[in-house]
């Protein structure tokens, strides 16, 4: 692919003190840009200092919301060298995500080949610290300035950097999971398994009820019985009872996560049972009563292995592993960064380097 290169005159301070940096604040020097329209198709594919865009009042994204996005890492290695993790599985989610909201498909390689160009051009923006990594944030939006509903007819791809560290404030130390009864975050046949920004808004009102109890996060139940979990939203969920790895199978409302796949081979590797199906808020409160419930835990890109402490479900809390970091969690954990930072040997194949 063609792409045209634009450096910024002027370099930004880079954070100081990498072990504040939170998840989302900075933004590096530059990002990839390329548009789409009807006829043309994806074009004028360039890298540009890091700016604000112009669009119009009546953008279609706006409006009506057409639009997907992705999320990985890019890490560094202790030998500085600059990994990224299952990048092609990225941009392959982002292509089913474009089909469900009819948004036009863009050629995978092209992607990747464009990150790979606007990293080696940002490679000091890849923290050095441990625990921190340079968040990526693929997406495409519709631009065409009209208030009726339709699939648009013209498209900007992006790609951002954010230098972030643990999404959660409580880093690895487990977090507290409110089971939410009201709201709902997808039904089937619905946009569940897209990663599409309405799936976070609709989230919102869940987890600003979590925050006002102290809870970081919302569980969500299916949308129509209201009992078989999903996931988090911002991550997939994993429990272990009995010794057994279970995880709700992905029906079409749940997100297929890259970290939720690599943590049922990983966990296969190492001789566990992982069932993926349906399992009910119910099963799981009866396991704790039971004394079975020895984990639960979270897996996102942003979230890395969260494990889970604290659950309330409507009055019953349940206080996981003594609200501490249980085995299976912890082994992903160290597994998966130590793969993703290049401390323990790639056996999977997972790891792209960037050159
Ligand atoms: C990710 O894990 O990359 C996501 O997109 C989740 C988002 C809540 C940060």
């Amino acid at each position: 692919m063609d792409i045209r290169i634009e450096l910024a005159e002027t370099l930004k301070d880079k954070p100081a003190d990498e072990s504040k940096l939170g998840f989302g604040h900075y933004f590096t020097d530059h990002m990839f840009v390329m548009n789409y329209d009807t006829g043309e198709g994806w074009h004028d594919a360039r890298i540009v200092p890091y700016q604000n865009i112009s669009l119009s009042p009546a953008a279609m994204c706006l409006h009506y919301g057409q639009e997907v996005f992705e999320g990985l890492k890019a890490y560094r290695t202790a030998e500085g060298k600059i990994q990224l993790f299952r990048p092609e599985e990225n941009f392959k989610r982002l292509n089913q995500s474009n089909k469900r909201m009819i948004i036009p498909e863009i050629n995978e390689d092209d992607c990747l080949e464009a990150l790979m160009k606007l990293l080696e051009i940002e490679k000091d923006w890849v923290p050095h610290t441990d625990g921190a990594a340079l968040y990526i944030r693929p997406f495409i939006f519709a631009t065409d300035p009209y208030v009726g509903v339709r699939p648009a007819d013209h498209y900007m791809f992006m790609i951002i950097l954010s230098p972030s560290g643990a999404y959660y404030s409580t880093g690895l130390n487990p977090v507290k999971i409110y089971v939410e009864n009201n709201y709902v975050r997808a039904v089937r046949g619905g946009t569940g398994f897209v990663k599409t920004a309405a799936n976070y808004a609709i989230s919102l009102a869940g987890q600003d009820e979590a925050h006002k109890q102290n809870y970081e996060q919302v569980l969500w139940l299916d949308g129509v019985e209201r009992k078989y979990i999903e996931e988090v939203g911002s991550m997939n969920i994993f429990f272990v009872i009995d010794g057994e790895v279970i995880t709700p199978e992905l029906t079409g409302s749940v997100l297929p996560g890259i970290t939720r796949k690599s943590a049922i081979e990983v966990c296969r590797s190492k001789g566990y049972k992982v069932t993926e199906r349906r399992i009910t808020i119910q099963e799981v409160a009866q396991a704790y009563d039971d004394g079975k419930l020895n984990e639960v835990f979270g897996t996102g890109t942003a979230a890395v292995i969260s494990p889970v402490g604290h659950l309330k479900w409507g009055e019953k809390i349940m206080e996981i592993n003594d609200n501490k970091i249980g085995t299976v969690s912890q082994m992903l954990y160290d597994t998966m960064t130590g793969i993703q930072w290049g401390k323990i040997e790639d056996e999977f194949g997972w790891i792209k380097e960037v050159k």
